[in-house]
């Protein structure tokens, strides 16, 4: 269900609960006004055995119609600049700063400058349209576009704000509970507007933990050595005699690797062998025992002996790259 539905955060319930409260209110004032209409319609209409009678002015009508929207006015004014203090304390208790800038058409998340974020080249840790947070902390959220204006909004966990080319701006998110919680540009920025996704993923701090490690090694993979290497082994040992990798290697005998490390479906086929570190390694080292019958052989080295696991994994690494 959408917000304001269902907010899954203290800042959407906030607004959530206003809402509610405002929207009660008018139904009620609604069914008054209208009732209070039919009600009169009805009673004293010109009908035979009863004449309708021409009023000019009711003191105490007028005074209740007057004063009663002026205290509803008044109230939901104060109640709303109470609630607008708490949407824009971005700062207090908050547990992490996320620099979030837009472009067309998508948002990229800059982790915060802390040694947990930070990657083999010194710099940190940012990721596209995918947000990861702590569940249950409150995270600040530095605004700033590219190029056109656009709007940070993930509906269960906050309000909006706009990002302005050339002024940054701040908000504050926090969702109750572990989970995916998706969001949207909100302010129209041109073709690929409907396009430019939020997912903010929230996790219990040891799950955030795993993620951040995993993350982290994905990131830090380009840098990493192992990869060129295993770039140079896949083009000079046996791999480049079956495999194509676009602008790389051309053979047509085994599966195409080009965006082997974001295919979804398993290795060779195989319920549960999903691509990864561990079931690439698995099978690089021994695909026959994993597939009985496929062409894919069992490596040597020079000697006639396995296959180092330096060598496998530089290969590996080099995989993990082709998304
Ligand atoms: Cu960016 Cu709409």
């Amino acid at each position: 269900m959408p917000w304001p539905v269902d907010p899954q955060g203290p800042l959407a319930r906030s607004i959530a609960d206003l809402y509610w409260l405002m929207f009660a209110v008018a139904v009620i004032v609604l069914a008054i006004v209208v009732g209070a209409l039919v009600v009169a319609g009805i009673r004293f209409r010109e009908r035979p055995g009863h004449q309708a009678r021409q009023y000019h002015g009711n003191n105490l009508l007028e005074l209740i119609s007057t004063v009663v929207p002026t205290l509803m006015v008044i109230s939901f004014s104060v109640l709303s600049f109470q609630r607008l203090a708490y949407v824009n304390d971005v700062d207090s208790g908050a547990a992490m700063t996320i620099k979030a800038q837009g472009q067309q058409w998508v948002w990229n998340f800059q982790y915060p400058s802390e040694q947990r974020f930070q990657l083999t080249d010194k710099t940190y840790l940012s990721q596209q349209a995918e947000l990861h947070i702590p569940a249950g902390q409150k995270v600040k959220i530095e605004l700033s576009s590219k190029d056109v204006i656009h709007a940070f909004y993930v509906p269960k966990l906050g309000g909006q704000k706009d990002a302005v080319p050339g002024r940054d701006t701040v908000m504050w998110i926090q969702a109750d509970r572990p989970g995916t919680y998706a969001g949207q540009c909100i302010e129209f920025c041109g073709t690929g507007h409907a396009d430019m996704l939020i997912s903010v993923v929230a996790q219990n701090p040891s799950d955030y933990d795993a993620w951040l490690t995993g993350a982290l090694k994905d990131a830090n993979r380009f840098s990493d050595p192992a990869v060129a290497k295993g770039k140079q082994l896949f083009t000079t040992l046996a791999c480049a005699g079956c495999h194509t990798i676009q602008g790389l290697t051309n053979a047509k005998i085994g599966p195409d690797l080009t965006h082997i490390a974001s295919q979804k479906t398993p290795i060779g086929g195989i319920a549960g062998l999903d691509v990864n570190e561990a079931n690439l390694t698995k099978w690089i080292s021994n695909a026959p025992s994993l597939k009985p019958g496929v062409v894919m052989p069992v490596f040597s080295n020079k000697a006639g002996g396995p296959l180092d696991d330096a060598t496998i994994g530089s290969i590996v690494q080099f995989l993990l790259t082709l998304k």
